[in-house]
């Protein structure tokens, strides 16, 4: 008779094993005591899922205000938790004035960015020790979605523009200097599935990884965000392929954001889409586990929360809710759960 599955908080269950599993958490859910009762049963990590961005830590400049992120770090204190830092340096979640203070060139862009690090990082060290330090620096190939993409390898961010490419490199190493033993790591997304345009993202990645090791940048991990789509092909093999040649240069594999947005077209029913969601999850998880990933992390717990049912961009369009997280809208688990259950443990 097949072992009956556990049904142990999949903190445990992950720890159990060697690793770790966790989720992004919102300050202003906190309240909620359902939700804070399943982030402390079922995560080992927090991540900020917006309180560690630039536009929440300095609004205005010199006006930094980490109170929401230590709501998320002194929750994960009183649930013997761990927290992940999101994100330093990314082109969205971006104050207008830096905006407007980066187009004024490099030597503005490098005083800010180092002014921004010189208080997040100090004031978060005894909380922190992991940053998703750049996220997203690869360009999404030229295609439906971006028709003005060009062939630069690097998203042409206002970092981007104010320092060049080296914009990468100065933000790793000024990270190093303050905090030698932070965990650095590089988060990006369109990386998973099997399709042209992943190809062309997973290159360009591992050619920028390359660069930056082969000049001494510091680095240790690459985040793959793992948004996964079900409309577009899964290959084990070939994420496979790319994750160890990650893992030959040196570098931590960790998934970031795991969830999963269903096909627009409706399936016949909730077992149906529940267990296509499943089936991709386990694919995508036992492939990263293969590859020595060691840390899963869900945008998220439950369905009645994800960016997938409130974000226009993704949600579907024929308005029924995404159901790409562990947990129902009810918080009941559901076959996802199941299935980071199985491949994690
Ligand atoms: O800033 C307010 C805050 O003052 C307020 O207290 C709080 C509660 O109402 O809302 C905050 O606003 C919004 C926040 O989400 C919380 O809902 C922000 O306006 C909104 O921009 C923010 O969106 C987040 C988005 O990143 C931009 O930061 C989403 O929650 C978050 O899911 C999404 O996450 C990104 C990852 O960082 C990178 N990978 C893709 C992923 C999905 O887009």
């Amino acid at each position: 008779m097949a072992a009956q599955a556990s049904l142990a908080p999949l903190r445990q269950q992950a720890r159990a094993a060697g690793r770790a599993f966790g989720a992004a958490i919102r300050t202003d859910l906190l309240s909620d005591a359902d939700y804070t009762r399943l982030f402390s049963t079922e995560a080992e990590i927090l991540v900020p899922e917006w309180e560690g961005k630039w536009d929440t830590l300095q609004p205005t400049e010199a006006g930094f205000d980490l109170a929401p992120l230590r709501a998320i770090t002194g929750f994960a204190q009183a649930h013997q938790q761990r927290v992940r830092g999101h994100a330093l340096v990314w082109h969205n979640a971006m104050p207008p004035w830096l905006v407007a203070r980066l187009a004024e060139g490099a030597s503005t862009a490098r005083a800010l960015l180092e002014a921004h690090f010189n208080h997040v990082l100090p004031a978060t060290r005894a909380t922190i020790r992991d940053w998703d330090v750049v996220n997203e620096p690869i360009a999404n190939p030229p295609g439906a979605d971006n028709p003005q993409a060009g062939a630069n390898p690097l998203r042409e961010s206002p970092w981007f523009r104010a320092l060049g490419p080296d914009y990468i490199e100065i933000a790793l190493r000024w990270a190093r200097a303050l905090d030698p033993t932070l965990r650095l790591t590089i988060n990006d997304y369109g990386i998973e599935e099997a399709t042209p345009d992943a190809d062309i993202k997973r290159e360009r990645l591992l050619a920028l990884l390359r660069r930056l090791l082969d000049r001494g940048a510091p680095l240790d991990a690459l985040g793959i965000q793992a948004h996964l789509q079900l409309r577009r092909p899964f290959d084990p093999d070939r994420f496979g392929r790319f994750l160890s040649a990650v893992r030959d240069m040196g570098l931590a594999i960790l998934v970031t954001e795991l969830d999963v947005r269903e096909a627009d077209t409706l399936p016949p029913d909730l077992a149906a889409r529940d267990a296509a969601v499943a089936d991709r999850v386990r694919a995508f998880t036992t492939t990263a586990m293969q590859a020595g990933c060691r840390t899963i992390i869900t945008w998220g717990l439950t369905d009645k929360h994800s960016w997938l049912t409130q974000d226009a961009d993704v949600a579907r369009r024929d308005g029924v809710l995404t159901r790409g997280l562990p947990f129902d809208s009810e918080l009941q688990r559901k076959p996802m759960w199941h299935a980071l259950a199985a491949a994690m443990g």
